[in-house]
């Protein structure tokens, strides 16, 4: 038998003595909501989180409107104090949140106005919940991806310190997932840095794109009321105030650009998971994860299984999800605020919540891994890894074209496929002389993977002295910012 929808419940239909159950809203209407007509309503689970920002955002608004003429002082003092009292209420787990109050901004309304009587009926003057959400999400989605960065910072220098401590280990280098240069472990990690650093230039940036306040924009024309816009916007650590009421109250950009840029952050860091998950496995052996950061299988006891990593990928799916989602939701919206628009925040709130644990859960795991040197090398060996630089050499000491050079080693790697030579500079040099009278053993020698990682001397190249180089500029960068 298939799940029938329940039917609607008796008190659907329910009408309340006129006055009884109303919403704050409710004073045309004669009946309550349906229940379910609450449920899909209320956002108060979600947006409590809003509690600290709704508070600065109605003591900025008391405090104008006093200044403004608008609200006596003792309105201004009274509103003042008991929003105090109820963030201590919210701090301690005591305030009544109520379903009926619909969201935040309702609930902390109805509660002010319990507590200090008419001065707080009179603080929603010259604003909507519609201006007052937009600040509030606004200052919410500044502050989270100030931290996002901060936290993505802390990444980055775990990056760079694992990479300076194995900035001459050699491992293989990969195109294709195939074998195709030696590398170092420190270069490695070092281009996982790099991207940080950039997604951290893209959260800040997000921040100077938000960075304005839409408080006083009303419900979406404006005021009749002489507010001060510069002072709130001021009050409430904003550059400055929004230039237009409409779109103040229906744009959500500054969420699709945060959300956005966290999920190009977050496939950045699934990267490196994935490869977490590739070297900690038994075939590859590359590394190995710290006890805090393996778990075990229920039924296999030598199992040390990467779950944070293999969680970090499925969280760039989400976060990723999340920004299209809020794309979609906005896309086909006329201005300006539409009810759409509250399920912004529930979008919001877990790609940040998952961005936090990614780069927690990354940071913990590249800092307390080991990796295994020589099995890292004996793999950057393999599949002929250093064949371009013989290449190099032909070209370098004989003058060859590259091209032609690019076919003799070739003919060189098939002679040592054929002789079961693993290595480049295993092979006898009488050997390898049929093919090129020309070579020598100091040309052979040079193919070692130490030889070649050496070589690459070149600007953001592998060898280890470049990669030393760029951990000290790094540094040198990083003194300076936070200097
Ligand atoms: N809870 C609402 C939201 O998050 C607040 C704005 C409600 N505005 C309105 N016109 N109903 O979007």
């Amino acid at each position: 038998m298939t799940d029938k929808p329940a039917p609607p419940p008796a008190s659907e239909q329910h009408t309340p003595p006129a006055g009884q159950g109303q919403a704050m809203w409710g004073g045309r209407f004669a009946a309550t909501p349906a229940q379910t007509m609450q449920l899909i309503n209320a956002s108060i689970d979600v947006d409590r989180r809003l509690w600290r920002e709704d508070i600065a955002g109605s003591r900025a608004h008391a405090a104008m409107l006093g200044a403004q003429g608008v609200l006596s002082a003792q309105d201004v003092a009274a509103i003042h104090t008991g929003l105090d009292a109820i963030a201590a209420e919210i701090e301690a787990g005591t305030f009544p949140f109520s379903i009926e109050l619909e969201d935040i901004h309702l609930n902390i309304e109805a509660r002010l106005t319990e507590r200090i009587g008419d001065a707080g009926k009179r603080l929603h003057t010259a604003r909507s919940r519609n201006d007052q959400v937009a600040t509030d999400f606004r200052l919410w989605v500044k502050q989270a991806l100030g931290e996002a960065e901060a936290a993505l910072a802390g990444l980055g220098t775990v990056l760079v310190d694992v990479a300076e401590a194995h900035a001459d280990w050699i491992m293989p280098g990969f195109t294709h997932l195939q074998t195709a240069q030696p590398v170092t472990l420190g270069h490695h990690l070092m281009a996982y840095a790099q991207m940080t650093r950039r997604d951290r230039a893209r959260l800040r940036a997000a921040i100077t794109h938000l960075d304005e306040c839409p408080l006083g924009a009303a419900a979406l024309a404006g005021t009749p009321w002489p507010i001060d816009r510069e002072a709130t916007a001021r009050a409430l650590g904003f550059a400055g105030p929004t230039r237009n009421s409409m779109d103040s109250v229906g744009s959500r950009d500054f969420a699709m650009e945060a959300l956005n840029t966290l999920a190009i952050a977050t496939v950045h860091l699934s990267r490196l998971a994935e490869e977490i998950v590739m070297w900690t496995s038994p075939q590859f052996g590359f590394a190995r994860l710290s006890d805090a950061w393996s778990t075990g299988s229920s039924i296999m006891p030598q199992k040390r299984n990467p779950d944070a990593a293999e969680l970090i990928r499925a969280k760039a799916a989400r976060i990723a999800s999340s920004a299209q989602a809020l794309m979609m939701t906005v896309k086909a919206l006329p201005l300006t605020y539409a009810k759409d628009l509250q399920d912004d925040k529930a979008l919001t709130f877990d790609a940040f919540d998952a961005f936090g644990l990614c780069v927690a859960a990354l940071g913990g795991m590249v800092s307390t891994m080991s990796f295994d040197r020589a099995r890292m090398r004996a793999a950057a060996t393999l599949g002929y890894s250093t064949a371009t630089d013989l290449a190099d050499w032909l070209v370098r000491e004989l003058g060859m074209p590259f091209r032609e050079a690019h076919h003799v080693t070739g003919a060189i790697v098939k002679l040592a496929e054929g002789l079961g030579i693993a290595e480049l500079c295993d092979l006898p040099l009488a050997q390898a002389q049929q093919i090129e009278p020309r070579l020598t053993a100091d040309a052979l020698a040079a193919l070692s993977v130490e030889a070649s990682v050496a070589a690459r001397t070149s600007l953001g190249g592998t060898a280890p002295d470049q990669v030393r180089a760029e951990v000290q500029r790094w540094r040198t960068q990083q003194a300076q910012v936070a200097g």
